[in-house]
């Protein structure tokens, strides 16, 4: 190594050790300030009967603390009683019962990585996953201790909210200025679930009528400028209370349920206990302000924080390595309620063109971790794709494997048997095995090797014996190591269907060894098979199809997946085929589409995802060496002409759907996105623009303008701004159509950065543009080194203030080794250059590390 490296520490799973006492009844007293705010926690704390004495403990702390003072069973210990190390406070106890008191005081103005307690709109929230708490207090900051909160909030009256978690059992008048409220949790929970939040809100309330008949008060507070629009994420919030007890027979466990927006926040959301907070970006909608893809959205960020009410609160991670027990499990879960709630086939297809189009990537790079890691850098950084996504497609692997039933057995078994407990993934694998005893030993594998399976398939038909013989072989091998890994349970969903599309027979084989064969018998004539229906495992199929069977399957096919899967596979085998003309390809495409325009009458949803082709990222991901440049000639070549040889159709599409529904829209846009490849449609773009009355609407014909850079694009960009100025996250999107801006240049960032909406403290903005900015694939290929340079120069700057959102912004140097040179030296040098800054966060350092590694 070229120099050393200032802070490189790994932490490792196998050092995990249980805790070695108990601790009951934390009270915590917090006096909000917005720079001086005082903490006073109290708790008892029982050591094991196992231990001897003396007895020590180490507390979490942070440099965001200042200490006032310690007491032991209302003793003030003396500074020379106890020590820091490293930030923790170390304490050495001679009795097995301890009452310990702490106080100290914080400073949330200054605390700009949002982390533990901050300020937003000048109102107080806090944010403690996975570790925040310990910029609050002194505690075991650690999911396995858990404990009972009782928390008193103190607080000048112009903060008249006041909440935690819990329930509240009491309010008052503190002093002449000041007013009280104490919170009360009567459940176990870990300190990443604590949450406090004060400010002037407004809310909006309903009820929830449990099974047994008892309600729960339902709110939602946000600020007063965003109330209105807030009833979509309240009857969200019903609904999903209701799916889980219809479901999973889960039912909510307090007579209290808030909901609370706030602008500046890390993640999406947060499922503290009774008290979720939710970024603005994930529970605002109206149709004036949010498009139909919001709506849904919210939808889902709601349901999938009041599930983990049962799914991370109820039964918590032993440790952040097992962050997957919660948030795969959790993610399943809101991904069958949305495809209950929404279209049944529509998010199953998104989530798996997400999964493939950013986990797959992922796991295939220098970041990629097993679900389940046995090491990592820093916490932070396992909130990943594949801890959240290709977890819920292991969670999903029981069920296909199991099958409901037995999926559900099991799943009830977990919660019975570890409820109040902090558990890890193989306790869930445990549960599902005691239910299921057929279950594959194999299974747990899916946790511990990182990397996509690739699943080779191939078929022989011989006509004289009537016999199909399908060959199944798996393979994986570690993307880092480059060793080949065990062979994994994996599901493969199929159907046989004959010439004229009639299903011969629809079947699950789970392939546990490397390699199995399948032999069907009394097969009248050559079949078409159709593999991975409902992409049952998180794999990449490599099956040749040829083009006709897939023209069969995308006329016949009845698994959703599978059919748009079909419509994919032949767009990718015209786009990269070596032999075809552009005109060819254009054909062979336009063929495939010619049905769907009928089609579109019966499940236009539907209709508008299969004639959306996948994200760049995708197709370039499947390429060799990724060339951006001939990807997108060839695109707009293929667009043009379906544009173009569909004219009509899409015109008739486009008058056709102009009711108000959200099928509609959806079917309406995508054809207006292929009429605005024609300039004599343009004009339907700016007439849509100005007559819409809706943000789905407004915002399509906002990106097509700068996708075509149509000549109106400077107008509608500017009375855009103008009308949305006052609403953070609408101009969150306008900064965002950076991400496909093609004429992104060096001065357009020069004007960016002195736009006066710029703002690095905000997360959301800092995403919307460095984010949006590194996405911009085109524009990253185009400029090249200047531009990364530019976006390793805003990351560095953004570390500084939060280094949590920082490390999330590093994505476009992932791609590192599929950079061709002289850029990929250039970029090594620029990562280089970042790890160099001197006061680099560890959140960010350990990505670049890994990335160099
Ligand atoms: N646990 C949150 C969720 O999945 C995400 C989150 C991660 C929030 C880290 C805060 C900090 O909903
Ligand atoms: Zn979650």
């Amino acid at each position: 190594m070229p120099f050393s490296y200032k802070n490189d520490h790994q932490i490792y799973r196998s050092d995990y050790q249980a805790p070695h006492f108990k601790v009951h009844n934390y009270e915590l007293t917090i006096t909000l300030d917005p720079t001086q705010t005082q903490i006073a926690g109290k708790f008892e704390l029982q050591f094991n009967d196992t231990c001897q004495a003396p007895f020590e403990i180490k507390l979490h702390g942070s440099n965001e603390l200042v200490l006032t003072q310690i007491f032991i069973d209302e003793k003030p210990l003396d500074p020379s009683e106890y020590i820091f190390d490293n930030n923790h406070l170390v304490l050495i106890l001679s009795q097995k019962n301890n009452v310990i008191e702490i106080i100290n005081t914080i400073d949330p103005s200054s605390n700009t990585a949002l982390s533990g307690i901050y300020l937003s709109n000048e109102m107080f929230f806090s944010d403690c996953e996975p570790q925040g708490f310990r910029n609050i207090t002194y505690f075991f900051d650690r999911p396995d201790v858990m404990t009972n909160y009782r928390v008193k909030l103190i607080a000048d009256k112009k903060y008249p909210v006041l909440l935690s978690n819990g329930n509240l059992i009491e309010e008052g008048e503190y002093s002449q200025t000041a007013h009280y409220a104490i919170w009360e949790d009567p459940f176990f929970k870990p300190t990443y679930l604590f949450a406090i939040v004060a400010g002037d809100l407004e809310y909006i309330e309903d009820t929830h009528i449990r099974p047994d008949g008892k309600p729960v008060r339902l709110r939602v507070y946000a600020d007063k400028k965003d109330i209105h629009r807030c009833q979509f994420s309240l009857d969200s919030l019903k609904k999903a209370m209701k799916w889980d007890e219809e479901r999973f027979n889960l039912v909510c466990d307090l007579d209290y349920y808030n909901l609370v927006a706030v602008d500046d926040f890390n993640s999406g959301a947060m499922e503290n206990k009774g008290l979720n907070l939710f970024n603005t970006s994930c529970i605002l909608a109206t149709p004036e302000t949010a498009t139909d893809n919001e709506f849904n959205f919210v939808e889902a960020v709601v349901g999938h924080e009041y599930f983990h009410n049962w799914t991370g609160n109820r039964i918590t991670c032993q440790d952040w390595f097992n962050l997957s027990l919660k948030e795969g499990l959790t993610v399943f879960r809101e991904q069958e309620f949305i495809s209950q709630e929404q279209h049944p086939g529509i998010r199953r297809i998104e989530d798996v063109n997400f999964l493939r189009t950013y986990q797959f990537p992922y796991d295939q790079g220098p970041l990629s971790h097993a679900v389940r890691p046995d090491a990592v850098g820093s916490i932070e950084n396992i909130y990943t794709t594949t801890t959240y996504e290709k977890g819920a497609e292991i969670i999903r692997l029981y069920q296909t494997i199991l099958g409901k039933e037995g999926f559900d057995k099991g799943f009830q078994r977990y919660i019975k048997e570890f409820d109040g407990m902090a558990a890890t993934v193989d306790d869930f694998y445990q549960a599902m095995k005691s239910e299921n005893p057929r279950l594959f030993d194999s299974f747990p594998l899916w946790y511990s090797q990182r990397g996509t399976p690739i699943l080779k398939a191939a078929t022989h038909y011989d006509a004289d014996k009537k016999e199909l013989r399908l060959s199944l072989k798996q393979s994986l091998y570690d993307p880092i190591s480059k060793a080949l890994q065990n062979p994994m349970p994996i599901p493969v969903k199929y159907a046989l269907f004959s010439q004229k599309g009639e299903i011969l027979l629809e079947e699950t084989f789970t392939l546990t060894t490397h390699e199995q064969c399948l032999v069907f018998h009394n097969i009248e004539e050559l079949p078409v098979i159709s593999l991975l229906r409902d992409f049952s495992a998180p794999v990449v199929l490599d099956y040749d199809y040829s083009l006709a069977e897939l023209k069969t399957l995308i006329a016949y096919e009845t698994d959703y997946f599978a059919k748009w899967e079909a419509l994919q596979n032949l767009v990718i085998k015209v786009v990269f085929s070596q032999e075809l003309s552009k005109t060819q390809m254009a054909h062979l495409i336009a063929d495939a589409f010619e049905p769907l325009f009928e089609f579109a009458y019966q499940d236009p949803a539907f209709c508008a995802l299969l004639l959306t082709f996948a994200d760049d990222g995708y197709y370039l991901g499947l390429m060799e060496t990724e060339n951006i440049l001939s990807l997108r000639h060839t695109r707009e070549k293929i667009e043009t002409h379906i544009a173009t040889r569909f004219k009509e159709e899409w015109l008739k599409l486009y008058h056709d759907f102009q009711d108000d529904h959200v099928d509609s829209r959806a079917i309406k846009n995508i054809a207006l996105q292929f009429l605005s490849f024609l300039p004599e449609c343009q004009a339907l773009i700016t007439e849509q623009y100005k007559t819409a009355t809706n943000m789905t609407d407004i915002s399509w014909a906002l990106k097509y303008a700068v996708w075509q850079d149509i000549p109106q694009k400077e107008a509608m960009i500017q009375d855009y701004y103008e009308k949305y100025q006052d609403y953070s996250t609408l101009i969150d999107r306008w900064f965002g159509l950076q991400e496909r801006n093609p004429h992104l240049t060096m001065e357009t960032l020069d004007k960016i950065v002195n736009h006066p909406g710029f703002n690095r403290q905000n997360p959301n903005r800092a995403r919307a543009i460095v984010g949006a900015i590194g996405r911009n694939r085109y524009a990253l290929a185009k400029i090249g080194t200047p531009l990364y340079q530019w976006i390793a120069n805003e990351i560095l700057i953004i570390d500084a203030i939060n280094s949590v959102t920082a490390a999330r912004l590093i994505t476009p140097f992932t791609k590192l080794a599929r950079l061709p040179n002289p850029l990929q030296t250039e970029v090594t040098a620029i990562i280089n250059g970042m790890m160099k800054a001197p006061n680099i966060s560890n959140n960010l350092f350990d990505q670049l590390k890994r990335i160099l590694q």
